[in-house]
């Protein structure tokens, strides 16, 4: 798989002197030493940005479309350790935990040998599942990446992608991926699309087609991007970000990021190859079984 910046001229790399100069004078004197002796060392000595990073794999029993979700074995090992190994693989991550309110879950990670934080059944969502958990934990972290458990087949690298974008990015709180849009999910509300700017930040997420063609048609040169579940923020972001008020657009789309658009905060995205293989239903069980078996990934 491959990881690329929506926007190849992405901004993060400051390599260019003349559109820094207001820089204060140690941090150029501090570039042009990194341009000497390599951008290894200079990030090696310099970047304390965001450095300090915590996987959270939020993980509830109760769902209403499938109760006990995240113990439902794939291929003989539950859900909730596929993904946890996987996590576990990304380089980014100082440390990775399952955040639940189930003593059945709870148990069931300590005995494969995750770190669990037990979290109030009172989270009504996996991002406030999260924040509870990133204030459970004794060490502070400055990024928390969303895991979502019901991705077994998640990409360390997509992982290890959101974090640097968040880690270059100083102005968004915010980070996330999105893939090629297929044809036919267009229409699929379920399929939540995402338009950016020439710099990868999100302008916007929709149920519907975005950008919508003059023809009421796909078109088939476009490339459209799918949102996919994982998502990472700055820590101070997360305290507040459940609270912020619902807003308009977040409501009528019933897509909570929106509410970090609306409020004016900088989202950032990458665009990964990825086909997304989320379990939702017994059926999607299955599937991925299927395609596991096809691709012989055990
Ligand atoms: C809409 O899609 C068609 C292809 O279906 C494309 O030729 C056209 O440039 C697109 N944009 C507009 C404004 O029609
Ligand atoms: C989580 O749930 C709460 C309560 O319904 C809501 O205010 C919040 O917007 C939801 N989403 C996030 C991302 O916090």
């Amino acid at each position: 798989m491959s990881l690329t910046s929506v926007c190849s001229s992405s901004s993060s790399s400051g390599s260019s002197s003349s559109s820094k100069t207001w820089i204060v004078h140690g941090l150029v004197a501090g570039a042009a030493i990194a341009v000497a002796i390599g951008t290894g060392a200079y990030l090696g000595r310099f970047r304390k940005f965001r450095s300090r990073v915590v996987g959270i794999i939020p993980a509830r029993f109760a769902s209403s479309r499938f109760q006990g979700k995240p113990l439902v074995e794939i291929l003989g090992k539950p859900m909730i350790q596929r993904t946890w190994e996987r996590s576990k693989l990304a380089t980014t991550l100082d440390h990775v935990v399952v955040a639940t309110d189930d003593e059945e879950i709870a148990e069931c990670c300590i005995g494969f040998g995750a770190d669990v934080i037990m979290t109030s059944e009172s989270c009504r969502n996996g991002t406030e599942r999260c924040n509870e958990a990133l204030q459970k934990l004794e060490k502070k972290y400055d990024i928390v990446v969303n895991i979502q458990g019901d991705e077994p087949l998640i990409d360390p690298e997509i992982i290890d992608g959101v974090v640097k974008a968040l880690q270059a990015a100083p102005d968004a709180v915010f980070s996330t991926a999105v893939t090629s849009l297929k044809p036919e999910d267009a229409f699929d509300p379920n399929r939540v699309k995402c338009v950016v700017d020439n710099r990868g930040y999100a302008i916007y997420f929709s149920r519907g087609l975005i950008p919508y063609n003059k023809s009421a048609q796909v078109n088939p040169d476009f490339p459209y991007l799918l949102h996919l579940g994982i998502q990472s923020y700055d820590s101070k972001f997360l305290r507040i970000y459940p609270d912020l008020q619902p807003t308009p657009l977040q409501l009528e789309e019933d897509l909570e990021q929106l509410k970090v658009l609306e409020n004016g905060y900088k989202m950032k995205v990458i665009k990964v190859d990825h086909e997304a293989h989320g379990v939702d239903t017994p059926e999607d069980v299955e599937k991925i079984e299927a395609l596991m078996r096809e691709r012989n990934l055990t």
